[in-house]
């Protein structure tokens, strides 16, 4: 181990989503909504469904080809891979696994990380400390939801709110001063009961009387859920930008989870930032949990909307209750020459 810490970064990033659209005006066929309701109360349009044969990992599996070619990595390179998800394939084993081998990664070690919505933010900043102690030098976070499987199509509440995708980045060295600069990990667990799939673990055993009760799908308390968010993604980004020793203004891209608009619009009027300044695709995609971080960044990299050497923000709340965020210098591909 090097006696002094290496500053971690991405070095490649990939999404992948379902083609399959499902509009707000086909879910007005299917529950009693409507696409204004819909639109006004949380800016989403569409999202996109998995085909019924495909699962999480195989979402995962896309997108991680694309962040490794990004990145230039093998993924025989790989010595970590992180699947952050909360629609995991099965109980068990991790799908990082089935990742692991569907990717040919087999120097890799594997396992799944469940924070909620927070997820990708838990896993990026795990990844960080190896990359850090120079414990390892090539991670594969990746954040993937089929959440399409785990909502109850008859509660307004929940199902016209989430959909299905992937996001995935590469982690390893960069220069000093790039990538991460700092990041937070918080929970407040006694909302857990907000946000939870009550059957299916061990507390409750799925059997024929909880699958008939629906109790193997999401319940929310939206508005409780609504509140923690409000607060802590002021709270979190305010911490974070501090901690990395920058200002409001040095701020060039926050990139929220993307759950409810009124919600990311909040944090960027708290934190001062035009919203030019904040990246939304959640009218596309809805909310993908632990994959709406890593999509969005994608798309903002791959827009050209991320220049090199801008501070990014990403700040995340879900279930559990967990939030957290990070503080990162874009670098992308610079680690390259940092490598040893
Ligand atoms: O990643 C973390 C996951 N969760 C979240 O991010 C959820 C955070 N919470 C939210 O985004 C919002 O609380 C919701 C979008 C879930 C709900 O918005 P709201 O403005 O808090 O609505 P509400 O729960 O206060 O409901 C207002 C009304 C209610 O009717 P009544 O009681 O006033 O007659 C609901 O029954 O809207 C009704 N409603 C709907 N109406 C049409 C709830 N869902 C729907 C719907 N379509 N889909």
């Amino acid at each position: 181990m090097p006696n002094h810490l290496i500053q971690a970064g991405i070095l490649g990033v990939g999404s992948y989503v379902p083609e399959r659209i499902l509009t707000n005006k086909e879910l007005e066929q299917m529950v009693d909504t409507s696409d204004e309701w819909i639109t006004t109360r949380t800016g989403i349009r569409e999202r996109r469904i998995a085909d019924p044969a495909v699962s999480t990992s195989d979402l995962a599996v896309r997108a991680s080809r694309k962040a490794l070619e990004h990145a230039g990595v093998k993924p025989e390179e790989l010595d970590l891979i992180i699947l952050t998800t909360c629609s995991k394939d099965m109980p068990l084993p991790a799908g990082a696994c089935l990742v692991q081998t569907e990717l040919g990664a087999p120097q890799a070690g594997a396992f799944d990380l469940e924070a909620g919505c927070s997820g990708f933010v838990y896993g990026l900043t795990i990844a960080s400390q190896f990359i850090a102690t120079g414990a390892m030098k090539r991670i594969l976070v990746i954040g993937a939801e089929v959440l399409s499987r785990i909502i109850n199509w008859q509660d307004r509440n929940t199902c016209v709110l989430f959909g299905d995708g992937a996001g995935a980045v590469v982690v390893g060295p960069v220069a000093p001063g790039e990538g991460i600069l700092a990041s937070k990990l918080s929970a407040e667990g006694a909302g857990w009961e907000h946000l939870y799939i009550p059957a299916g673990g061990a507390k409750m055993p799925a059997d024929p009387v909880t699958v008939e009760k629906k109790l193997h799908y999401v319940h929310m308390n939206g508005k409780e859920v609504f509140r923690y968010a409000t607060r802590v993604m002021e709270e979190e980004s305010i911490h974070l930008i501090k901690a990395a020793n920058l200002r409001l203004e040095d701020i060039d891209l926050l990139i929220p989870h993307q759950a409810n608009i009124r919600i990311i619009e909040h944090a960027a009027r708290k934190l001062k930032l035009p919203m030019e300044k904040v990246v939304v695709n959640l009218d596309r995609y809805g909310n993908t949990s632990s994959a709406s971080i890593p999509l969005a960044l994608d798309e903002a990299v791959k827009s050209g909307r991320v220049k090199a050497g801008d501070n990014i923000v990403m700040v995340a709340f879900g279930a559990g209750l967990t939030s957290g965020g990070i503080v990162l210098k874009w670098s992308k591909g610079e680690g390259e020459s940092n490598e040893t």
